[in-house]
């Protein structure tokens, strides 16, 4: 068994333990992390990443941030929790799960009015932690929502990472794939590379690979080419954001995929917990799109690749319009079609 993504080891005192995942495939180092800033640099850095996964380490971070605050007085906590909480949810701007773990947050405390402030500290960590065990029950339930989309010898196309490493367990677009896999289903899997950062192959295709499930790597580039032939039959990606009309953002590149997919008649999924749908957001041009720093694309991974001051453009995701998603694999079930109706039906 790997090690869990991200837990908290402890009592309050304790801290957060979670996989670098700068450092995968090479290397597997967990990393212990006991203050707040500490955790935005490593949310910020991409050591820990994946829509759910960031929810779960905001919201351990928040608690880093309160438990040694001094006073006694409950408004003060409050505001400093509220203060704490912005400063967590402008680690990174797209994924909605982190300010939707904050929130939760903060509103428990909020609304816990007789509980003393060492009662609230407890009560942050104790929610914290039934986040990262809800996730893991809910990636399991998506992918027994999803599991009969994995026909015998089908080839499943993914894009970045939303597996094991994105979530608590199981991921959510590789969760269908772990449970055909654990059924005994054959099926081959092929995992775009995910320029620039490659989460697809430092990522999705090592945590394939350890679960023994037949991944092939191919380049961004590829994805056509092999819709073309005839050699993809499914395609299933994450979200890190659902807008009400089931326009979905995802890693760069995501669009691209379903455009393909659409062109060769490749039914195209996506797979998401309820946290990942923001319903304040009518549709997926509202969706704030995070820029990554220029040189991930050009000196990544420390080689350059371009001239020096060249200009860089490197959004981090894009929007899928809903019609090209045949559906979307939640814990409640599968939303197809996709429109704001079914959506407004299953989550609320
Ligand atoms: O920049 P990243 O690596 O955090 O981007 C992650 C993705 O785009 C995932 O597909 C998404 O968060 C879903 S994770 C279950």
């Amino acid at each position: 068994m790997p090690p869990r993504t991200i837990e908290w080891i402890g009592d309050l005192q304790g801290c957060v333990q979670l996989i670098d995942q700068t450092l995968l495939p090479g290397r597997l180092e967990l990393l212990q992390i006991n203050d707040i800033e500490t955790m935005f640099e490593a949310i910020r850095s991409l050591q820990v990443r994946g829509a759910p996964a960031i929810g779960i380490a905001a919201a351990m971070a928040l608690v880093l941030g309160v438990r040694e605050t001094t006073t006694s007085d409950r408004g003060q906590f409050l505001e400093i929790l509220a203060d704490k909480s912005n400063y967590l949810a402008s680690s990174r701007p797209t994924a909605v799960n982190l300010s939707w773990a904050l929130k939760r947050l903060v509103e428990l405390a909020n609304k816990e009015k007789n509980a003393s402030v060492a009662q609230l500290k407890e009560m942050l960590l104790a929610e914290a932690k039934a986040i990262r065990d809800e996730d893991a029950a809910t990636c399991k339930a998506i992918g027994e929502n999803g599991v009969c989309l994995i026909e015998p010898d089908c080839s499943v196309l993914t894009h970045c990472n939303a597996g094991g490493l994105a979530t608590a367990e199981y991921g959510t677009a590789l969760a269908p794939l772990y449970l055909a896999h654990e059924k005994k289903v054959p099926f081959k899997v092929y995992a775009d590379e995910t320029r620039p950062l490659l989460q697809g192959s430092r990522l999705t295709a090592w945590e394939l690979s350890q679960a023994g499930i037949d991944v092939t790597i191919i380049c961004d580039s590829v994805a056509g080419h092999l819709m073309s032939l005839g050699r993809v039959d499914l395609v299933i990606v994450g979200a890190d954001r659902i807008a009400a009309n089931g326009d979905a953002a995802n890693k760069i590149g995501t669009y691209s995929v379903a455009r393909l997919a659409q062109a060769h008649g490749v039914p195209f999924y996506v797979a998401a917990p309820a946290s990942t749908f923001d319903l304040s957001v009518g549709d997926g041009s509202k969706i704030p799109i995070e820029e990554r720093a220029a040189d991930e694309v050009v000196n990544g991974f420390g080689r350059r690749t371009g001239p020096k001051d060249v200009k860089v453009y490197s959004p981090a995701f894009d929007v899928t319009p809903a019609e090209l998603i045949r559906g979307i694999i939640t814990e409640f079930g599968k939303i197809e079609p996709v429109n704001a109706k079914t959506i407004a039906k299953t989550i609320r």
